[in-house]
């Protein structure tokens, strides 16, 4: 590891503005000797220089040891020339695992802590549409090679998180490969394939149905899941919402490289923009990520357990009840976590 990391800051758009900031707050009072830039993307960034993710952007992102990426606003209805820089950083950096943890507010039933790992590069996110007579195809794409790699890390976070917590490591695999029978059924019997070379970590396998059902219902029944593209966006949003909603949901996306970029789950927020109360828990919680990413282990259980505090005894934000402002709960999470 470089000794004098880099965290390339892309803020993007509406609350990306002030959630970001308050991470990176946090990040350099945590680890003092890594080197913070900025650069920008998003919806403001295109219309001022007429690219969302310009090349100097670029060129930063595939520089950097980390990312910490806010938010950006997807103009409605599309504009021409407009792609999402978010779906090209996580395309040209190969990131193609997407990780988001939801536990169970501090107090609150049902209890759980689960990690959805969900593949990031393809499935029906390939972006390639074609008409047909009276509408649209949408591909789906699955193949053998990212199934794999999707279930590797998968498992691999299933032996840490069970490390951590002391449980008995546990997989599920959600799929809906009683309907796609050759496209799931190949992802299905990857993941089942690579998680055979894994005999400690207990496997079963839902589909997609039936695992929203469960989640909705027993939470607390799942450790890590992993299935592909658009189940694990749905799925993921429905247990940020059973764990206290999107100012609480941080994500990951990894890949093979080093690098990776840490992101809140949830997006730009224009409702409550620019107001200062942006609730910043869910970027300080991919602070946590990024810091577990380097094994800060110490510095990651201190940010953790600061947040935990928080949620347990205040500030909070507008979305959790409260009136205090995004300034204020990163203060308090900051002096809990130096503390
Ligand atoms: P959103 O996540 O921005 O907002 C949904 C709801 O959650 C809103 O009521 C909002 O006020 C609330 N919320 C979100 N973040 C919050 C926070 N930190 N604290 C307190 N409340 C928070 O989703 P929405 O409204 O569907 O999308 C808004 C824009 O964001 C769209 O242009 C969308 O395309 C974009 N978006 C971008 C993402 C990204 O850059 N990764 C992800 C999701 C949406
Ligand atoms: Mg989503």
């Amino acid at each position: 590891m470089n000794p004098e990391p880099t965290v390339l800051l892309l803020p993007g758009d509406g609350v990306g503005q002030e959630v970001i900031p308050a991470a990176a707050e946090v990040l350099i009072a945590l680890l003092p000797h890594v080197r913070l830039q900025q650069a920008e993307a998003g919806w403001a960034c295109f219309q001022k220089h007429g690219s969302a993710l310009p090349p100097q952007t670029l060129a930063l992102a595939r520089e950097a040891d980390a990312i910490l990426f806010g938010a950006t606003q997807s103009p409605m209805g599309g504009a021409p020339g407009y792609s999402s820089p978010i779906l090209t950083l996580r395309k040209e950096l190969d990131l193609f695992a997407n990780l988001r943890p939801a536990r169970s507010l501090p107090g609150l039933s049902p209890r759980f802590d689960l990690l959805i790992v969900r593949e990031n590069s393809e499935g029906l996110y390939s972006g390639r549409e074609r008409p047909i007579e009276d509408g649209f195809v949408a591909e789906r794409i699955v193949t053998a090679r990212a199934s794999r790699r999707i279930a590797r890390v998968a498992c691999e976070q299933a032996l840490r998180l069970a490390t951590r917590s002391g449980r008995r490591p546990h997989l599920t695999i959600v799929h809906k490969a009683n309907v796609l029978k050759r496209s799931d059924g190949l992802f299905r019997e990857q993941c089942l394939a690579v998680a055979a070379a894994y005999p400690d970590i207990r496997v079963d396998e839902l589909l997609v149905d039936t695992a929203a059902m469960w989640l909705a219902r027993d939470p607390g029944r799942f450790q890590v899941i992993v299935t592909s593209n658009l189940f694990g966006d749905i799925l993921s949003d429905l247990a940020a919402g059973l764990a206290g909603g999107l100012g609480l949901a941080p994500s990951a996306n990894i890949g093979d490289a080093q690098s990776a970029l840490f992101e809140p789950v949830h997006g730009s927020a224009p409702d409550i923009a620019g107001r200062g109360v942006a609730n910043p828990l869910a970027a300080l919680r991919s602070v946590v990520m990024l810091l577990r990413h380097w094994q800060r282990d110490a510095e990651a259980a201190n940010l953790e357990a600061a947040i935990e505090r928080v949620l347990r005894e205040g500030p909070h934000t507008p979305d959790l009840g409260g009136d205090a402002t995004t300034e204020q709960v990163t203060h308090a999470v900051k002096t809990l976590a130096l503390g």
